[in-house]
């Protein structure tokens, strides 16, 4: 016993001795930093403010000697050669005197290699799920590169649809965009312990925070005009969501708030950000943010831009150079408390520690080509899955699903067998993967039955991009292949030829993917190019017969198309399996179950166009004069899908607390229903409340003449709101509930809490 007794005293004895070892031989995180910092000169803290994007080959190469001299703490890196990116890495490791390592950031949007459906239609899938597998592809994809920070996930509420970055967002809802928010930033960034450096070394970043796509008439780069009551209860909430998921990294926007610029607004960055939302990462400028300050005619000069960016709580400058210019100066002479610089550089520190770049800067060279060898056919089996979920039936008059045994399929339209026009806006590294296009499915199907036409080019005119440096240069990826020319009539005519010999015919028409994103807000929510010429004069000589498969990324108002069409499908930019899936819906090999998560509006007069608007003191005034009635706002609403069935909602009931509902399929197919909760607070003393707000749904499946009952329970989160100091508030008092097929229709129920 006693031997015993010895034995365990000398075990823990150098237990502790171990424990104390270790201690000594592996400081924390927080203790590192306090010794960096300890070592750091004033233009090397600068420089850990301080991300660059050298966009040609001779000044990325200039900027090695900023690397080794302590003046650059990340790249904007959209290289794929880990290689490269290795050497670089090693300026800053080896090469500079702190061996501080890089942080390399990319555009990583909807997919890297393997590219997926675009935020919107994606969200349409009501499937949250699917957003954290798409965005852990992306991120291991983007991690065998090299990259360290995706500017991902776009948190902004989207409602204008001349907005070109409604492309990027996650609908005009905030409820559903949070869930998917929140599911991206879970994707990206794994679920390693982030404070022992064990993340899978990948930085989600929130962007744009906040307000960005509120800017005046949709139109880029503007001014918002929101209050505390919108920017609590509809632009705030994704952000929440991605905060409170563990996102590392917060960009700030380039509209002003409150009259001020994001990138130098304080309240936004420190009170909201910090203090409301509870945000420990680092806040990084959008592109230029702090410097453009200067042009909005806020700040002077880069020293105004660069103190005001690190006083209201912006920690690091992208690209802009103000930080890097002038922040030096304004320490030394007091107008910059150091401490403010160190809060800076500590949080910047903080996250490279996270993303285990101290310990492991390097990345396998060989790493990306093994891992895309090894899981492309997962990865395209996840996009085409995505993209099956994500295409909205909006019509059908029973031409849909196709019949086996039409003889003569004709193919028509600029998107047909359009690879780039598949793959969509921010491709990210998807250039170089091939897509399945709709011509390459259908041909597998139909094998000579199928007749494919251009018919005409999707923009008329050599389409152009402006680079963010300002150059304009023509478009590579436009997909316009016969530039400025077009087919022109013959295009066309022979379109009509084909439509006239065929059983049925497939218009594969839209917008044109390079003018969607950023900085590619419309005037006009048409098909571009000379597509509506082409759809004309097919309808003209094949009524009754047209499928209409569109391709865009936005809601398009095109009500010609969605008038003469037996069916159509809003396909948004579907990604690197757009053709099989879009192959599978059309034959009923799948089924169309996404909704839509962006209103289609009448016409550009009814943006920005959305569900969730109050009510207004005249509800029923107000309207466009030179339209009818029924006509107005939205033509397909926000939750709006259709498949191939069709269900029923009975009247809804309270029962033991919950919320329920009878759901019938009334079809003869199994179908998959999306069954959405509304809830309205009937008197809201605070400020005036949406007509319905989405605060739950269910996907179920039915089978041919199934009912089921659908509840939700009636928590309090159903009838919550906050105020204008951003707390949660619920009232009691009285609430009508849907729950319904969309944000239109249902029978209301009225709650009292
Ligand atoms: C965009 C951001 C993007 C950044 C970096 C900006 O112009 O607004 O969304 O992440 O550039 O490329």
């Amino acid at each position: 016993m006693k031997k015993h007794h010895s034995f365990y005293a000398i075990l823990i004895v150098l237990m502790v001795a171990c424990a104390a070892m270790m201690a000594v031989a592996a400081p924390s995180v927080t203790e590192r930093i306090d010794n960096l910092l300890l070592q750091m000169t004033l233009e090397e803290k600068v420089g850990q403010l301080n991300m660059i994007a050298p966009l040609d080959a001779e000044s990325r190469e200039a900027s090695r000697a900023d690397v080794r001299n302590g003046k650059v703490s990340s790249y904007i890196w959209f290289e794929t050669d880990a290689k490269k990116r290795n050497d670089y890495q090693r300026d800053a490791v080896e090469g500079s005197r702190l061996g501080i390592p890089l942080l390399f950031a990319n555009d990583i949007i909807h997919g890297a290699s393997v590219t997926f459906p675009i935020a919107p239609w994606l969200a349409g899938a009501f499937e949250p799920e699917l957003f954290e597998k798409a965005a852990r592809v992306a991120a291991e994809d983007t991690a065998a590169e090299g990259v360290n920070m995706m500017f991902s996930p776009m948190c902004d509420i989207a409602r204008d649809q001349r907005w070109g970055r409604v492309a990027e967002s996650c609908g005009e809802d905030p409820f559903l965009a949070s869930l998917c928010v929140a599911a991206q930033v879970r994707g990206i960034q794994g679920t390693g312990n982030w404070e022992r450096g064990t993340g899978n070394g990948v930085a989600a970043c929130l962007k744009h925070f906040v307000g960005y796509s509120a800017v005046t008439g949709g139109r880029d780069y503007n001014e918002s005009e929101i209050s505390r009551w919108s920017l609590e209860n509809l632009h705030l909430p994704p952000f929440r969501a991605g905060v409170d998921a563990g996102a590392l990294c917060v960009m700030s926007s380039f509209n002003t708030y409150d009259g001020v610029p994001a990138a130098v607004n304080r309240f936004l960055l420190t009170d909201i950000l910090r203090g409301e939302l509870g945000f420990s990462g680092f806040v990084v400028s959008d592109w230029r943010g702090v410097r453009e300050t200067i042009d909005w005619g806020v700040s002077g000069n880069a020293a105004d831009a660069a103190r005001a960016g690190l006083n209201a709580g912006g920690d690091m400058d992208m690209t802009g150079g103000c930080y890097a210019e002038a922040l030096a100066e304004e320490v030394k002479a007091g107008r910059v408390p150091m401490s403010a610089l160190d809060t800076a550089v500590r949080r910047v520190l903080k996250a490279k520690f996270r993303l285990g770049l101290f310990d492991n800067p390097y990345v396998d060279e060989n790493a990306m080509s093994r891992l895309r060898a090894a899981k492309d056919a997962e990865w395209c089996a996840l996009a085409k899955e995505c993209a099956e979920k994500s295409i909205v039936l909006l019509k059908n008059d029973g031409i849909l699903p196709l019949r086996p045994g039409y003889g003569k399929i004709a193919l028509i339209g600029p998107f047909g067998d359009n690879e780039n026009e598949m793959r969509g806006c921010w491709v990210g590294h998807g250039w170089d993967h091939g897509v399945v296009t709709l011509a390459d499915s259908l041909r597998e199907i139909y094998g000579e039955r199928l007749t494919v036409v251009k018919g005409c080019e999707v923009l008329e005119t050599a389409a152009t991009r402006t680079l963010q440096d300002g150059t304009v240069v023509v478009d590579e990826h436009a997909g316009n292949g016969e530039r400025g020319t077009g087919n022109g009539e013959r295009g066309i005519d022979e379109a009509v030829a084909a439509a006239k010999a065929a059983d049925v015919v497939i218009m594969a028409i839209g917008e044109h993917a390079g003018w969607t994103g950023e900085n590619q807000s419309r005037a006009d929510l048409s098909l571009t190019g000379r597509q509506q010429e082409l759809f004309d004069r097919v309808s003209a000589v094949a009524k009754r017969k047209i499928i209409s498969v569109v391709f865009s990324g936005r809601a398009l108002s095109i009500n010609k198309v969605w008038d003469d069409s037996s069916a159509a499908l809003s396909a948004g930019q579907p990604g690197t399996m757009a053709g099989a899936a879009l192959a599978d819906l059309l034959t009923g090999k799948a089924e169309p179950t996404a909704r839509l998560a962006m209103s289609i509006p009448w016409g550009v007069a009814d943006c920005p166009c959305f569900y969730n608007a109050p009510t207004t003191g005249r509800p029923y005034w107000g309207k466009f004069r030179d339209r009818e009635e029924n006509r107005q706002g939205a033509r397909f609403p926000f939750g709006f899908g259709l498949g191939y069935s069709t269900v029923e909602y009975g009247w809804p009931w309270v029962y033991d607390g919950k919320a329920c509902v009878n759901v019938k399929n009334t079809g003869k197919r199994q179908t998959t229903e999306t069954v959405q909760l509304y809830v309205r607070q009937n008197v809201c003393r605070d400020g005036a409340r949406p007509v319905r707000e989405l605060r739950g749904f269910k996907k179920i499946s039915l089978a041919p003449g199934e009912e089921k009952v659908v509840d939700f329970k009636l928590v309090d989160d159903l009838f919550a709101h906050r105020n204008r100091r951003g707390e949660i508030v619920v009232n009691n008092g009285k609430y009508t509930i849907f729950i319904a097929h969309d944000s239109k229709s249902g029978n209301p129920l009225v709650v009292s809490r």
